[in-house]
């Protein structure tokens, strides 16, 4: 697939536009379900640390910092990534970016060329069409299963002489679905199948890697398949998604592996992505090894499906990410988000997501806000 700028940007615009129409219209009485922006906290710690680091802060804590970050940061997340991923991980590994947005951008511009094919796992992140199409990539959109798992053998199927690589995210977004050991396995199994002079990639976005609940397992895909690299972002398990801040870790399995870092490290500087502030950096550290307070979103989480269950709506059942993701009632997704809009309630089509027929909702509110807007839902979806 090789479509237009335009043709991809086109209805991010349009639903920022349906967006902004919708503030201005109900104002206050506006329901904001769409972008990941939580209106309460709940996990104070990381404005805690982040005052601290403030208030102590001298000017050579606040000094430029090396392309790729300072390096006991660098250090310190390597070691906890090392735990995470049973990976032996050493801080030259990993680059610290400004947000996972940046990361992914960087290594799409250092690993692949233009020409190459890679393949997406349709629904995903909004703007990896984007991405790839401006770097001259072409893509599949390969659909997951009907409970938007990985599908192995259609991966296979989509497999052209000029495939590079694979996207996936873990936990998936918007979907919050987790991709289990079995299914990692058989992707991996995939990968392998193709390598050739050079192997394919893997581009692991675990930009929601922090929000999982229930003991849930999630693993990673760096520990199945060698040629890996995982894009991490903290901006949304400290909720301060604004602060825009980030890592990609290359796989210490991954070859030639001092020589791809060199390439993401110049890749940072040709493209005018300076690491992350020097405070969010020093604030990435020092939370490394916190896990979030989670029991908060989960308990939500149950709250806001219960309920659209009750109210006839389907939902996805998952242990993961901020989101739901819920079926539409109508095939055309941007008209029934519209037709929400037009009730003061804000959620995303999942047709920026690169599929048809459903739709993302936020948790970004809670009590009766929330409730109101669960009711709202309910009653659209009876109605259409
Ligand atoms: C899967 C995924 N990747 C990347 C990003 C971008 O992350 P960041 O805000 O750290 O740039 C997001 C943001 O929502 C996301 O959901």
């Amino acid at each position: 697939m090789r479509p237009t700028h335009s043709e991809l940007l086109t209805p991010l615009e349009e639903f920022t536009q349906l967006h902004w129409a919708t503030v201005r219209r109900f104002g206050r009485r506006t329901v904001d379900l769409a972008f990941p922006n939580p209106q309460f906290l709940t996990d104070p710690r990381p404005y805690e640390v982040l005052a601290s680091l403030a208030s102590r802060a001298g000017p050579l804590d606040l000094r430029y910092s090396p392309f790729g970050g300072f390096t006991p940061v660098r250090r310190r997340l390597a070691g906890a990534l090392a735990k995470q991923h049973s990976l032996p991980y050493t801080w030259n590994d990993i680059i610290m970016t400004p947000g996972a947005t940046a990361g992914l951008r960087v290594v799409l511009r250092t690993v692949f060329a233009s020409g190459d094919h890679v393949i997406l796992i349709s629904p995903c992140w909004m703007d990896y069409p984007l991405y790839l199409t401006d770097l001259g990539l072409s893509y599949t959109l390969v659909p997951s299963t009907r409970d938007k798992h990985l599908d192995p053998d259609a991966i296979e199927e989509a497999w052209t002489p000029g495939t590079r690589g694979v996207i996936i995210s873990q936990p998936a977004s918007p979907t919050g679905v987790i991709h289990d050991h079995t299914e990692l396995q058989r992707l991996a199994a995939v990968l392998e199948g193709h390598a050739r002079a050079r192997s394919p990639l893997l581009i692991a976005d675990e930009a929601h890697a922090h929000q999982v609940w229930d003991n849930t397992s999630c693993p990673s895909p760096a520990a199945y398949y060698a040629h890996t690299f995982t894009v991490r972002s903290f901006g949304k398990a400290w909720e301060m998604q604004g602060q825009r801040t980030g890592c990609l870790a290359v796989s210490p399995r991954l070859e030639p592996r001092s020589e791809t870092t060199t390439a993401l490290l110049r890749q940072m500087r040709i493209g005018g992505h300076c690491a992350p502030t020097a405070l969010t950096q020093q604030l990435a550290a020092a939370l490394c090894e916190t896990a979030p307070y989670l029991k908060g979103l989960a308990d939500l989480h149950r709250h806001a499906r219960q309920h659209l269950h009750a109210a006839g709506v389907t939902v996805l059942d998952t242990h993961a990410t901020r989101f739901l993701y819920a079926r539409c009632p109508r095939a055309d997704d941007r008209a029934f988000v519209s037709q929400l809009a037009d009730r003061g309630v804000l959620v995303m089509p999942s047709s920026l997501f690169h599929e048809r027929g459903w739709f993302r909702i936020a948790l970004n509110l809670a009590g009766s806000d929330l409730d109101r807007a669960i009711t709202t839902i309910g009653e659209e979806c009876a109605h259409a």
